[in-house]
């Protein structure tokens, strides 16, 4: 049985959770394998509305191992918080597995993450001030603290008073920040380390395992596909590697074990924080998109910013990554704009192209290619089948997926898991 990866094909937000929620039913491991509380995912569902951060949103299901994995950088204080607030819904938390090998987030990862996006000025990045530049800056450079470390206590509070030192130093020097407080810390980190103990193993090798016996392993990305730190718009990306590479390197699996990968792909386009984004309205449309598609950062809050599908983009991330089928979300959203735009490419200088171009100097001077499309009346939301929807929403659909080259999976017309329409399953493409 080969593992599936689910991966958001924008820059975020793309209702990832709903999908996962929903394939996640028969599946044994669910894994989270990128970015850290960084990450909002939504889950509507028959045990209520709920917000995910780290906690990997097949979590719901009774048959099903939620797993972090190695690429995750877990914030521990965070986590804990989470546990807790998924305990109080009622959700069992106990088959949760945290990797030895994954990296943790230090209180001051997310001063230094502050105090870096306040020094980049005018060329901040909008980052989420959850400390995870910081986190896989400290990896990279191999002064990373990881949650394996927490099993020795001892070790591990000598290594926490070195790293609190070294990042003060930083803070203090480099950015006329405040320090944080090692003592604080280090009370803190012996609770983590007592609380999280439970959780913690070896993931990537019992996912290994997994899937020699032939289970079923969903692997689940956080961010966009377009915020991957190589292949998206550098620097305005997030620190992780969000597409499949990534989904393999960090869940210690091999390459040919992925099967399906499927692709949220929002109706339109979303992006929180800085960053080229050829096809944002700011107008009327994007007022209509943020307010009806609610539209507002699960994390932080922020207000996304909204525009047109980008098929260009949106075509990039299906050839990097192997997608064999599309979750088209939020597609209720569109109801009653006429008409409506599709983003076919981009003229840059004069130049027209249909391809994203490497520097983001020149995506920030790209003037959208547009499609156009008549919208259409009546709502999306009541339809459970293809035929229900109205000609126009399937006409737009279609043409997303002719660009796309990849057949529509599923539709999603509403927040709950049964506003959905199913095409194909996703899972045997
Ligand atoms: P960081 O991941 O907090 O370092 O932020 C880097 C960029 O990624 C910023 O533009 C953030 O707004 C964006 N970003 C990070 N996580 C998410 C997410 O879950 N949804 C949408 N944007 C995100």
């Amino acid at each position: 049985m080969p593992a599936t990866v689910i991966l958001g094909g924008h820059w975020g937000d793309e209702g990832k959770g709903k999908v996962i929620d929903l394939l996640a039913a028969n599946c044994s491991y669910n894994v989270r394998y990128s970015g850290g509380a960084n990450a909002g995912h939504t889950v509507v569902n028959e045990h209520g509305s709920f917000a995910l951060h780290q906690v990997p949103s097949g979590v719901f299901h009774p048959g099903v191992v939620p797993m972090l994995a190695a690429g995750v950088v877990v914030d521990p204080q965070a986590l804990l918080e989470e546990i807790a607030t998924l305990r109080a819904q009622g959700v069992s938390l106990d088959r949760l597995h945290v990797s030895e090998r994954a990296h943790l987030v230090m209180p001051y990862h997310k001063a230094l993450d502050t105090a870096m996006e306040a020094r980049r000025g005018e060329r901040r990045l909008g980052t989420t001030g959850k400390g995870i530049g910081p986190a896989y800056s400290d990896k990279a450079a191999r002064d990373g603290l990881r949650v394996g470390d927490m099993l020795d206590r001892k070790r591990f509070a000598e290594l926490v008073r070195q790293s609190v030192e070294a990042a003060n130093r930083q803070l203090v020097a480099l950015y006329g920040a405040e320090p944080v407080d090692a003592e604080h810390v280090l009370d803190q980190s012996e609770e983590w380390a007592r609380q999280l103990g439970p959780y913690i193993c070896d993931v990537e090798r019992e996912l290994r395992y997994g899937l020699s016996r032939g289970q079923m392993v969903l692997l689940e990305g956080a961010q966009g596909a377009l915020l991957d730190i190589d292949a998206g718009s550098y620097p305005y990306v997030t620190s992780s590697s969000t597409g499949v590479a990534g989904a393999c390197a960090s869940a210690g699996i091999p390459v040919q074990s992925v099967g399906p990968v499927v692709a949220a792909l929002h109706a339109y386009m979303t992006r929180v924080g800085e960053g080229p984004f050829p096809t944002e309205q700011e107008n009327g449309i994007g007022e209509h998109l943020r307010v009806v598609g609610k539209e507002f950062g699960t994390t932080t809050g922020r207000a996304r910013r909204c525009g047109w599908f980008d098929a260009a983009a949106s075509r990039y991330i299906v050839d990097l990554n192997g997608v064999t089928s599309l979750a088209i979300t939020k597609l209720d959203i569109l109801d009653g704009l006429d008409p409506l735009k599709l983003c076919v490419g981009y003229e840059i200088d004069g130049k027209i192209i249909d391809y994203v171009p490497a520097r983001p100097e020149l995506l920030f001077r790209a003037e959208p290619v547009y499609e156009e499309l008549p919208g259409w009346q009546g709502r999306t939301t009541p339809a459970r089948t293809w035929e229900e929807l109205p000609d126009g929403a399937r006409a737009y659909v279609r043409r997303i997926e002719e660009l796309m080259g990849v057949p529509v999976s599923i539709i999603s017309v509403g927040p709950a898991r049964d506003e959905t329409i199913i095409l194909r399953d996703p899972l045997s493409m």
